[in-house]
């Protein structure tokens, strides 16, 4: 058996896209590598969105290039580059890495097995960028292997928005959704494989408008009511949403679905109305503030997470400000945040006013140490709340379990090691920088 070893960088789609890498080249016998050393093939699955993300790649290719020389003619490394950085450099990663044999398109890895074909018959490279989302998911094994009880499903790709400082609409495409059917069918087998929860991912999940089997477009509310009646499946996530598609009927299923975590990343970038307009977001901070108060209204319970640029070209003082004042008013229970990073090829890099960089540090200083303030505060109210937890692996003492809390937190809850893949009502007991720690609430058991 020929051995792969797959590097992910960047967000949970190329996490999905690994997987499915994975499973499209098992049948043509390549089964999994512990490390780059060990492998005939390593694929680099890559993103694009800050220059430092991009430039990984390259040092990493410097080090399998070293692999690949040290194992001379006959016991060959194959490299592929795959991903955000495959869509958006192509040609200039070979010329660049010549040691690179294939170059690999989000939307076109589902001809990563002709292309392994054709290298190996005629050498040289293959490079294929092509768009074909459509024929991709049908091209795609049925077959789905679940890997413990919560597991990410792409339900939604590319991006239609062109916030100007983002390469994603470059790099990923036009937005395409999947048919619900064929969604639901993928949903079940990895139900059937023993996942209990399910994160519907997409560049912009929450414009999803997949063919329902009514033939009607669906919305993203109704796919998560559809899933959420499929016996097993415990929970549903969804990410990542932009406030523009925050629809009524989505909204209210945050107070109607039971199975609808109270957890929503909730991407905001800044708190200026001028700096919004300048990224084409489409929206001021007012309009998040009333959203958020829709959200709230509708699950009282829910946490919101978000990321944030700070340093966006022509960024002022009082704008930035406006985006502390946001942060305060809103309150977040986790969030990201970046300092601009100007992307080739977009809007914003081309602008005039780009910002110092110690400028973007402060900022970027200043905002998160609010944001961590506010994520502190989140995570000492859960002290002695009572919560339910889907226990997903053993913890590290003996009889102990770690699992989630609807906030995406670990939870380690002694006398649990039986109960991976149930949710059981938990009690916080205490609070520690990364994780809590829970007791069993033992007779109210949940009756999921
Ligand atoms: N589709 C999502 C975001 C995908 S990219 C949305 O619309 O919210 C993830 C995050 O990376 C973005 O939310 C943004 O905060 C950050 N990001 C994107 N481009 C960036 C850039 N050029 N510089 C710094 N951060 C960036
Ligand atoms: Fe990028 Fe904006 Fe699209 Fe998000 S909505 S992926 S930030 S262009
Ligand atoms: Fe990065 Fe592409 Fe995801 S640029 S964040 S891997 S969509």
């Amino acid at each position: 058996m020929k051995k792969l070893f797959i590097k992910t960088y960047g967000c949970q789609m190329n996490v999905y896209d690994s997987g499915r890498m994975a499973e499209l080249l098992a049948p043509i016998g390549y089964g999994p590598a512990d490390a780059p050393e060990d492998a005939d093939m390593v694929i680099l699955n890559t993103c694009h969105i800050r220059e430092k993300a991009a430039e990984k790649v390259y040092s990493e290719l410097g080090r399998l290039k070293k692999i690949k020389d040290a194992r001379g003619p006959g016991a060959n490394l194959t490299i592929a580059v795959a991903g955000c950085v495959a869509q958006a450099e192509g040609e200039e990663i070979v010329a660049r890495a010549p040691q690179v044999d294939i170059v690999v398109g989000p939307q076109s890895y589902h001809r990563l097995p002709e292309m392994i074909a054709k290298i190996s018959r005629a050498g040289g490279h293959a490079l294929e960028t092509d768009f074909p989302a459509l024929e991709k998911f049908d091209a795609l094994p049925k077959e789905i292997a679940a890997h413990g009880v919560s597991a990410f499903l792409t339900v939604q790709e590319g991006c239609d928005k062109f916030c100007t400082f983002c390469v994603v609409p470059y790099t990923r495409g036009s937005e395409y959704s999947r048919p619900v059917l064929q969604i639901e069918e993928e949903a079940r087998r990895l139900v059937a494989g023993g996942v209990r929860e399910l994160t519907l991912l997409g560049q912009n999940v929450n414009a999803f408008d997949g063919e329902g089997p009514d033939g009607a477009d669906w919305s993203l509310a109704r796919l998560l009511d559809r899933l959420a009646r499929i016996e097993g499946l415990a929970r549903l996530r969804y990410t990542t949403s932009h406030p523009r598609d925050m629809g009524a009927d989505l909204i209210a299923a945050h107070g109607d679905l039971d199975a609808l975590m109270p957890y929503l990343h909730l991407p905001v970038q800044s708190g200026s109305d001028a700096i919004l307009a300048a990224m084409n977001r489409q929206h001021t901070g007012d309009d998040y503030r009333r959203l958020v108060e829709r959200i709230r209204a509708a699950r009282p319970d829910i946490a919101l997470s978000s990321d944030f640029i700070v340093g966006f070209p022509g960024e002022s003082d009082k704008d930035f400000e406006a985006t502390l004042r946001l942060v305060r008013d809103v309150r977040f229970a986790g969030a990201f945040s970046f300092k601009y990073s100007p992307r080739p090829g977009t809007p914003a890099a081309a602008a005039r006013k780009h910002l110092p960089e110690h400028v973007k540090d402060e900022r970027l200083q200043a905002l998160n140490a609010l944001l961590i303030e506010q994520q502190d505060a989140f995570k000492q109210a859960c002290q002695g709340r009572e919560m339910d937890v889907l226990f997903e692996k053993p913890g590290r003492n003996a009889g102990q379990a770690v699992g989630r809390s609807p906030y995406l937190q670990a939870v380690h809850v002694d006398g649990a090691a039986d109960l991976i893949g149930a949710i059981r009502r938990v009690r916080v007991e205490a609070v520690y920088p990364n994780s809590l720690k829970g007791s069993l609430l033992r007779d109210k058991a949940l009756a999921h």
